[in-house]
C-alpha cells in the first residue's frame, strides 16, 4: 500500500529537500505540496532542480487537504506546527520545527520566547540514540535540530569519560541553515569570504534540546557552553566537542567506545586513525561522520561531527522517522553516497 504524502511548507529548503527525498521514495507518494506567501507559485520555480518531476504549484496550508494523507510533514517556522497539528488527528506526523521537542516550558518560553506557548513533547526523533522502536510506536514525532543532531552524535559516547557538566562546543553551519526567508546577515556580500560568530553566550535556541536529549540518554546533569559559527556555504554542519577527561583511559579507549556506540547504526561512521570529517564528505547523503582524540596536552577529548543540515539535520532524518512511523526500514529511500568532490 502506497502511503500518501502532504508537506506544509514545501516552498522552504526544508521542504524542497523532502520533496525530493519523497519523490525517489519506494513507498511514499507525494499528494499535497503546501506553501503560504508561495501559493499558486510553480514548484519548480522555487526548486528548479525538481522541474522535471512536474509537481504542479503550491496549494494553500489546508489542514483538511492534509488531513486526507497518510502522513504529514511540518517544514515551518516555529510556533506554526503547533497551531496546524492541533487540526491535523488522522494522519501521522514529523514535525521538524521545535515546537514539540522541548519538555521544560520554561526553556520554551526562554529561547523562543514571545511566539507562542509551549505545545506539549512529542517523542523525539532521534533514532540511533532513543531507539527506533520508541519511533515506530508513535503517530507523532519530534524531528531534531540541525546542530542538535550533529552535536547529540558527538558528545552521547564521552559522558562516560568526562565533566559532563563543562562540555564546549563550536559548531559552524552553512547557510541553509537558515532557511529560505530573506535575511540582511546572509546576503552574498555578507558572506563571502567570511566566517562568523553568533548567538554568542548560551543563547542558541538548540542549547536546551541537547542537553535534554544528552542527560535522557545517560541520567547525567549535562551542561554545554555552544558556539554557533556561519560559514561561507550552503550546506553542511561541523561541530567540534571538547570535554575534560575525569577517567584515566587511553585516546584508544575512547575511539573504541564511539566506535561501539554506533557499530549498528546505519548512517553513522566513526572515521578511522588520521581521517577528519569534513562538510563535503556527507554533502547530500544522510550520513553523519565522526573523529575522536584525546588531547594530551590539555587532558581533553576533542571530537568533530559532520552531517548536511538539509538531510541529516532536517528531511533525511524526518523520512528515516517516518519510514519507522510505517513500519519500514529506517534506511529506506535514504543514500549513504553523497556528492565529491
Ligand atoms: N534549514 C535547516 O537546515 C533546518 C534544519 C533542521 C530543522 N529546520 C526547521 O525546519 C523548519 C523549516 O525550516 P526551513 O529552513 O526549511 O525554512 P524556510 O526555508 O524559511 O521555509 C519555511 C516554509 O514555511 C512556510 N511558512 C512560513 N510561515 C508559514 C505559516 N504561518 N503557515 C504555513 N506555512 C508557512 C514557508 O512558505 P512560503 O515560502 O510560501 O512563505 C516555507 O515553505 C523550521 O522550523 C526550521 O527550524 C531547518
Amino acid at each position: 500500500m502506497t502511503i500518501t504524502v502532504g508537506i506544509a511548507g514545501a516552498s522552504g529548503y526544508s521542504g524542497g529537500e523532502l520533496i525530493a527525498l519523497i519523490s525517489n521514495h519506494p513507498e511514499f507518494e507525494l499528494k499535497y505540496l503546501a506553501a503560504s506567501s508561495k501559493v499558486g507559485k510553480e514548484v519548480s520555480s522555487l526548486h528548479p532542480h525538481l522541474a522535471h518531476l512536474n509537481h504542479g504549484a503550491f496549494k494553500a496550508t489546508d489542514s483538511k487537504a492534509l488531513n486526507e494523507c497518510d502522513l504529514v510533514f511540518l517544514a515551518l517556522p516555529h510556533g506554526a506546527s503547533a497551531e496546524i497539528a492541533k487540526e491535523i488527528s488522522n494522519a501521522k506526523i514529523v514535525d521538524l520545527g521545535a515546537d514539540f521537542r522541548l519538555e521544560n516550558e520554561n526553556d520554551w518560553t526562554k529561547y523562543y520566547a514571545g511566539d507562542s506557548a509551549h505545545a506539549g513533547t512529542w517523542t523525539y526523533g532521534l533514532s540511533e540514540i532513543v531507539g527506533q522502536e520508541v519511533i515506530a510506536k508513535s503517530s507523532r514525532v519530534a524531528n531534531p535540530g540541525c546542530y542538535a543532531t550533529a552535536i547529540a552524535f558527538g558528545t552521547l559516547p564521552m559522558l562516560e569519560f568526562v565533566d559532563a557538566n563543562d562540555i564546549v562546543v563550536v559548531a559552524a553551519s552553512g547557510t541553509s541553515g537558515a532557511g529560505r526567508a530573506a535575511n540582511e546577515n546572509l546576503l552574498a556580500s555578507e558572506l563571502i569570504g567570511s566566517v562568523s560568530s553568533y548567538k554568542t553566550g548560551g543563547i542558541h535556541q538548540h542549547t536546551p534540546e541537547i542537553e535534554q536529549t544528552l542527560r535522557n540518554a545517560s541520567d547525567k546533569d549535562v551542561k554545554i557552553s555552544f558556539t554557533p559559527l556561519l560559514a561561507p556555504m550552503t550546506r553542511g554542519i561541523h561541530a567540534t566537542i571538547t570535554a575534560k577527561l575525569i577517567k584515566d583511559v587511553s585516546a584508544s579507549d575512547v575511539w573504541a567506545a564511539y566506535d561501539k556506540r554506533y557499530l549498528n547504526s546505519e548512517f553513522v561512521t566513526v572515521l578511522g586513525n588520521g581521517q577528519q570529517p569534513k562538510t563535503s564528505s556527507v554533502l547530500g547523503s544522510n550520513n553523519v561522520q565522526i573523529q575522536t582524540v584525546v588531547d594530551i596536552h590539555t587532558n581533553r577529548v576533542v571530537t568533530t561531527v559532520v552531517i548536511d543540515n538539509l538531510v541529516k539535520g532536517a528531511a533525511g532524518q524526518a523520512v528515516q522517522n517516518a519510514n519507522l512511523m510505517f513500519g519500514f526500514n529506517e534506511a529506506t529511500g535514504l543514500t549513504k553516497i553523497g556528492i565529491a568532490p
